[in-house]
């Protein structure tokens, strides 16, 4: 069911790769809900042309952009604004990737260069698309932007090595940003700190289907889903949720504050 709450809005999507990533679930809502938007994502993975689908399903215009490029997030806001005839009111960043987790290195012994294209694909590509749309004052008065997170910026899982230190910078960003950009321009800034979710992403890391299935038992509302994050990110791109900024949301099913649940606990015990 739609409410019209992003009727008028203008947004960029970032992220978006294939039905199962949070981001598309994202555009569909956005769309639903009446907001106007551009999808973007790395060159690379415009290969396999599945963003094409969401675009004609969204009426949205596909620019291609390397988030790790100050030139090409500088022409994403600026073809942006041109295509949709104004500033921008939201923002999903929705970008994630770890070399050391694809090629499985365990986190005493990371490589660096590695660690160093995670934290610039995944977190300081956050602090540039901030800084571009601050520099070109490329965002309307309450804009909002999110960005997707992890409770393993402040839990350890093992198999979580250098993204775990990656969104705990992403999510510092979002607080120090957003005193400054809110200060400034009444721009918001927050992070989700989403469920395990099957995503391509969340499949690449190893032993996930197995800590899925934990997550799930563990959260009293079990994990939450794509879709459920897509809504809750609608809310936070909404006015009803002007005065929210520089937070840290989990939108995990209750398992941020569950010690252990009584079927986990079971398990155990069998
Ligand atoms: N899947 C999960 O379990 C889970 C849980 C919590 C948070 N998240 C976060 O959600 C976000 C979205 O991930 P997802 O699970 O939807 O997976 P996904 O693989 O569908 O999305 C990740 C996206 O990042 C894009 N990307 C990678 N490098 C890029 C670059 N240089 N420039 C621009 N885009 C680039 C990819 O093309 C892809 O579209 C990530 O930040 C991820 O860490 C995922």
């Amino acid at each position: 069911m739609a409410y019209n709450l992003l009727k008028g809005k203008r947004g960029i999507i970032t992220g978006a790769l294939d039905e199962n990533s949070i981001a598309w679930k994202v555009a569909q809502k956005c769309h639903e809900e009446g907001a106007t938007f551009t999808l973007t994502n790395a060159p690379i993975a415009m290969r396999l042309g599945e963003i094409n689908k969401l675009a004609e399903e969204t009426g949205a215009k596909i620019i291609p952009a390397d988030a790790t490029s100050m030139e090409d997030i500088t022409k994403l806001y600026t073809e942006s604004m041109d295509v949709l005839g104004g500033k921008i009111d939201f923002v999903l960043h929705s970008i994630g990737m770890s070399v050391n987790i694809r090629k499985n290195i365990p986190y005493t012994e990371l490589n660096y260069d590695f660690f160093q294209k995670g934290i610039d694909v995944s977190a300081l590509s956050f602090h540039k698309m901030l800084a571009v749309a601050h520099k070109l004052d490329a965002l309307n008065e309450n804009a909002s932007v999110v960005a997707l997170s992890y409770i393993g910026a402040q839990r350890t899982y093992p198999f979580y090595t250098d993204m775990a230190d990656i969104k705990a910078m992403l999510e510092s960003i979002a607080r120090t940003f957003g005193y400054h950009y809110g200060k400034q321009k009444k721009v918001r800034i927050n992070t989700i700190s989403q469920s395990p979710t099957k995503t391509s992403a969340g499949n690449g890391i190893k032993g996930f289907s197995d800590f899925y299935d934990f997550a799930d038992l563990q959260s009293p509302l079990g994990n939450a889903s794509a879709d459920d994050c897509a809504n809750y990110t609608v809310s936070l791109f909404s006015d009803l949720t002007r005065m929210v900024t520089m937070q840290n949301l989990y939108h995990d099913g209750g398992y941020s504050s569950t010690g252990i649940s009584a079927e986990l606990l079971e398990k155990t015990q069998g």
